[in-house]
């Protein structure tokens, strides 16, 4: 078998089934910022498998892990040269490229795991991946990570109040940048692989993770206040360079649909297990303070946090919003 590595900017690109190509390996580089032991990670691995069984071997997708080759601030520029075919950010990293996407970062957007298999799986989910298409991007699935909490080494985060002048790190999303500017506090955008790093220099008093991310990754060495809050979802859109998608064999094209969709699947399902097993992980850790939001904090937040609702409607309409509540029911 001979391996090729598309490389987009070399006009040898163009494919023949026929021929050649039929025994020749295609081989997908897929690269992503988190750890193996995650819900991206694994359905990394999962998809991985899958496709290899599928296609025989034709298709060999190299997952890198751990900002590995490129980190969450480089990873759509990788893709869009063609560096890397496949990589799955979380939402806020897309709100970049389409701003409409921020809509996903609204806190509490979604108030259970039921209400985001709807919106992951249904219309809003096919709507939001088309949108990638004019950007060169085929959009091939949502996963899940989770729901974010905030955690800080300060003090436990319980009413809005508490939150004034720390300094939290965010993902670059303007919607989670005002977000905690409504708290009073500063948000710093940082990347994924420097937030450990950051944390531990006391460059910052505070973070929103999911408990997979915080847990993998070590956060709550240096973060010993927890605070269940739920308020905001960390997915992912899983994306191929188009070009290289286009270029495709459409038997190729399909098994990886088949192989994306039976992990998509169960990543859904993988992703809550995970979330909730680290929690249990790190309720044994007596260092930690962990604090669940009552029914009456989650009312004091959501109406501080109502502003961002009427600012995302006046600069992008109401459409994909009301979607989402309507199908929530
Ligand atoms: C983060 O930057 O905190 C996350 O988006 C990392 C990830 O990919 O889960």
């Amino acid at each position: 078998l001979t391996f090729i590595i598309y490389h987009f900017s070399e006009e040898s690109l163009v494919y023949d089934d026929e021929q050649e190509g039929l025994n020749k390996q295609i081989v997908i580089y897929f690269s992503h910022v988190v750890a193996e032991n995650t819900p991206k990670g694994l359905a990394a691995q999962k998809f991985a498998e899958l496709v290899e069984k599928k296609t025989n071997g034709r298709v060999k997708v190299e997952v890198f892990p751990n900002g590995s080759l490129y980190s969450d601030d480089e990873e759509i520029d990788a893709l869009l040269r063609g560096d890397v075919q496949m990589i799955a950010p979380s939402f806020s990293k897309v709100t970049e490229l389409i701003p409409e996407w921020q809509v996903l970062d609204l806190p509490f957007i979604f108030k259970d795991y039921h209400d985001v298999e709807k919106a992951f799986t249904g219309d809003v989910g096919k709507q939001l991946l088309a949108m990638l298409e004019s950007k060169g991007i085929k959009g091939l699935a949502l996963w899940s990570n989770g729901f974010k909490q905030m955690m800080s080494n300060r003090r436990l985060l319980i009413e809005p109040r508490d939150f004034y002048e720390l300094r939290f790190r965010i993902m670059p999303s303007d919607i989670i940048k005002k977000q905690f500017q409504l708290l009073g506090s500063e948000p710093i955008a940082v990347p994924f692989d420097n937030v450990y790093s950051s944390l531990e220099n006391h460059e910052l008093d505070g973070q929103e993770n999911t408990i997979s991310n915080i847990y993998s990754k070590g956060f709550y060495r240096f973060q010993p206040y927890l605070t269940i809050s739920n308020h905001g979802y960390l997915g992912y859109a899983v994306m191929v360079n188009k070009q290289f998608w286009d270029h495709l064999p459409k038997e190729i094209q399909k098994k990886i649909t088949e192989a994306m969709k039976e992990t998509t699947i169960w990543n859904l399902q993988q992703s809550k297990r995970q979330n909730e097993q680290q929690l249990a992980q790190l309720r044994k850790n007596h260092r930690i303070h962990i604090y669940e939001l009552t029914n009456t904090d989650r009312k004091k937040w959501k109406s501080q946090f109502a502003p961002l609702y009427q600012e995302f409607e006046k600069e992008f309409g109401n459409h994909l919003l009301r979607q989402i509540q309507k199908e929530e029911g």
